[in-house]
């Protein structure tokens, strides 16, 4: 049958594997090829029947072998395609290609840091996972104190906790016993809290300075944080405004004067014309006892690093630092 020839030859040639259903169907299909010299059987007298079935099926697996192969060949072929249209050649060229940016987060770090380091003091680092009695406990947060709330804590089974805030780096610290102390301690705290203004994991910065006697009192402490926060914020008013922390007596708020609205009331400040910027305070003798110092004096403070950032560069959903957007990144 001369159809067979053609048809094996035009599968030989075949260039895409779209064009091979379609002749597939061409010879298999109600109306194909083949179909019809089956059908046609039944017409043929009963002695020839019987070697032309046995020729049709010869065919039938002929075509079948044959189409097999060409499916495989033009798979193969396709996909060789696609890997080369698809390889990128990473030794091109790209003028489009970003520098890195600074993460506000770090650039605000790198700006509270190099100010303190510039003062003197040296820099700390504690556990993110730590034990009751250093993130509580030692700074008179008791079990059961109404304060604990404040700090909606992440426990581990074993007791364990994510630190909820820097504190505990000043017991750490004042547990090594060496006098004085000069420090700042950066890192990421952990609170249950999620919402335009918090995070579950954020950032602070805790200070401590602790010398012998009463060498350091709460004017060393308003003289520093005035000056650094003129650092940080340029010419602002500065208040301090008493508050409780379990861990300082006195303590402080601090707030500047309105960076937006300079004070005259924004929707930043809810209209007071302040802006609360850290906490503060002269350490709290029961926090000097839990960490084995006697006859000595100090201060402390602790700021949150995403709520400077966000004042510095008018950002006003905290969650935005964290979703590494690079249409917010390449702002810095
Ligand atoms: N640890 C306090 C907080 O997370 C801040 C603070 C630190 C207050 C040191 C006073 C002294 O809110």
């Amino acid at each position: 049958m001369e159809w067979v020839d053609k048809i094996l030859k035009d599968i030989k040639n075949l260039e895409h594997l779209k064009d091979l259903e379609h002749l597939r169907l061409s010879i298999f299909g109600k109306k194909g090829f083949l179909t019809k010299e089956f059908s046609n059987l039944k017409n043929i007298s009963d002695e020839a029947r019987k070697k032309v079935a046995k020729d049709l099926n010869d065919i039938k697996q002929k075509l079948e072998s044959s189409l097999l192969e060409a499916r495989e060949k033009l798979e193969k072929m396709e996909l060789d395609n696609k890997i080369k249209s698809q390889k990128i050649d990473v030794s091109l060229f790209s003028p489009d290609l970003s520098p890195n940016y600074g993460h506000p987060i770090n650039i605000t770090f790198d700006r509270i840091i190099d100010y303190f380091v510039g003062m003197d003091f040296a820099i700390r680092y504690g556990p993110l996972v730590e034990d009751d009695f250093h993130n509580f406990e030692a700074l008179n947060l008791p079990k059961f104190h109404p304060a604990r709330d404040m700090q909606d804590t992440f426990y581990f089974n074993d007791g364990k906790l994510l630190r909820t805030h820097t504190s505990p780096v000043q017991i750490r610290t004042m547990e090594e016993g060496n006098l004085p102390i000069r420090i700042i301690s950066p890192g990421a705290v952990f609170r249950r809290d999620y919402d335009m203004t918090h995070s579950p994991m954020f950032h602070q910065v805790e200070g401590l300075v602790v010398d012998k006697d009463r060498d350091v009192n709460f004017a060393h402490l308003k003289f520093i944080l005035e000056d650094f926060l003129k650092y940080m914020f340029g010419d602002v008013k500065i208040r301090f405004r008493s508050s409780f922390f379990p861990f300082t007596e006195p303590s402080a708020e601090v707030d500047i004067s309105c960076i937006f609205c300079k004070g005259s009331g924004c929707r930043v400040c809810s209209n007071t014309g302040w802006l609360e910027v850290l906490g503060c305070g002269v350490v709290a003798d029961n926090v000097f006892e839990a960490s084995g110092l006697k006859n000595v004096s100090g201060y402390a403070f602790g700021m949150g690093v995403e709520r400077f950032a966000m004042l510095l560069y008018g950002v006003n959903d905290l969650r935005s630092f964290f979703e590494t957007d690079l249409r917010l990144l390449e702002q810095f």
